[in-house]
């Protein structure tokens, strides 16, 4: 992937969207379960009644440098069978709704090198099933939510570059990559 021409000719409305590139359905029941963009200059925003959410049996989304940019909207809630949310390298803001204590299925969490900003929502705590975490390069602050010993399957949790502060308890992540300046 990576030729925005080539993605975008297969993007044909005539088409069947489970063929375009980039998109993957599941076989049986033809819901998208997978939405993966790469250098796609999508130069857009999430609208909260987009209908990306609802596309609510995704388990993959990775908008990897696509020129996406504002907040992300509650309807981030829908996604509830998500495992991977890539958003590495838009230009998000804000701070993370509430709602992502609903993907409670996710397992990556990848949104470094963005603006987003503010607190770690507490419903994060719900995310029990994390393994890995990159908050790389933005503007979280303050503390992560108290109750970290939940996650036991986090094998990597990255957050340098932020304005977090005070100290992570190292216990939280079991196999230990903890990366936090
Ligand atoms: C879209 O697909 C239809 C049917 O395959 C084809 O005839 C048409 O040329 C395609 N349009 C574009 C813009 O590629
Ligand atoms: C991105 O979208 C904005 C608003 O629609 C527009 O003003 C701007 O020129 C676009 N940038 C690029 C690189 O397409
Ligand atoms: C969330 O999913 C439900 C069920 O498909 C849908 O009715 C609703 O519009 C979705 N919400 C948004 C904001 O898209
Ligand atoms: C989602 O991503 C994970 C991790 O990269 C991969 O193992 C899995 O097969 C993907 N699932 C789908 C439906 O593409
Ligand atoms: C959380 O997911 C459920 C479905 O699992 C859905 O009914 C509900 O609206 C979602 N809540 C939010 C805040 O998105
Ligand atoms: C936490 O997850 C449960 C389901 O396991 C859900 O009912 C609840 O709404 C979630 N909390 C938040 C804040 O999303």
């Amino acid at each position: 992937m990576g030729d925005v021409s080539l993605s975008l000719r297969s993007w044909n409305k005539s088409s069947d969207y489970c063929s375009w590139i980039g998109v993957k359905c599941d076989a049986k029941s033809g819901k998208v379960v997978s939405l993966s963009f790469i250098f796609i200059h999508l130069n857009n925003s999430f609208k909260p009644n987009s209908g990306l959410f609802k596309l609510q049996y995704l388990q993959n989304l990775t908008f990897y440098n696509c020129y996406l940019y504002g907040e992300i909207p509650s309807s981030l809630g829908n996604f509830s069978h998500l495992t991977l949310l890539e958003l590495t390298q838009n230009n998000f803001v804000g701070p993370l709704p509430a709602s992502i204590g609903n993907l409670t299925q996710l397992r990556y969490l990848r949104l470094s090198q963005n603006s987003f900003s503010g607190k770690i929502p507490n419903s994060f705590a719900n995310l029990t099933k994390l393994s890995e975490v990159n908050l790389d390069n933005n503007y979280f602050e303050s503390t992560l939510p108290p109750d970290m010993s939940r996650f036991h399957s986090l094998e990597y949790f990255s957050a340098s570059a932020n304005s977090f502060l005070g100290s992570f308890p190292r216990s939280f992540v079991h196999e230990s990559f903890v990366e936090i300046r």
